[in-house]
């Protein structure tokens, strides 16, 4: 079933985001759509590299998220800093949590990069329940972020 969504959203992904290289444009399309085929996301979103060390608040679906985010906080800022995906079955439980909203209960949090190994930014899943992504998510996402932004200039 898991499989099923991830190919229906690549197939979709992959013919909205044809021939598109602009990073504001694929987050938005990326946030929409991946927002709308997982139900257990409440916020789904972008943060953006804009200077060394410092993330800003990109495209996104859900409630307002905090504007800016440095790398030594957060779990948004743990995946930046570390490039390694953060899943988090309990919010509660990560030293540093930024609780934009207090609902949140669990996140998976993955880095996102182009081909040529530019850090762009993060991709971030929140949500109400406990332990809401899966291994599986993790893994399909990351092949999705891969796939969309693999030609996506880093900003000048
Ligand atoms: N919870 C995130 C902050 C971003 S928002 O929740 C939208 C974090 O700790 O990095």
């Amino acid at each position: 079933m898991t499989s099923t969504l991830y190919d229906d959203l690549r197939q979709r992904l992959t013919a909205l985001c044809a021939g598109e290289f602009d990073p504001i444009a694929l987050m938005a399309t990326v946030a929409c759509e991946v927002h709308q085929a997982l139900p257990q996301a409440d916020w789904t979103g972008f943060y953006r590299v804009v200077a060394p060390g410092l993330l800003k608040i990109g495209p996104y679906q859900g409630g307002h998220g905090c504007l800016t985010i440095p790398f030594d906080r957060g779990v948004c800022g743990a995946a930046a800093r570390t490039g390694q995906a953060q899943r988090v079955d309990d919010v509660h439980a990560f030293p540093g949590h930024i609780a934009c909203a207090a609902s949140t209960q669990s996140e998976l949090v993955l880095p996102v990069w182009n081909r040529r190994g530019t850090l762009l930014g993060v991709f971030d899943l929140d949500s109400d329940q406990p332990a809401a992504f899966s291994e599986g998510d993790e893994a399909s996402l990351g092949d999705l972020l891969a796939l969309c932004f693999a030609e996506c200039a880093a900003p000048a």
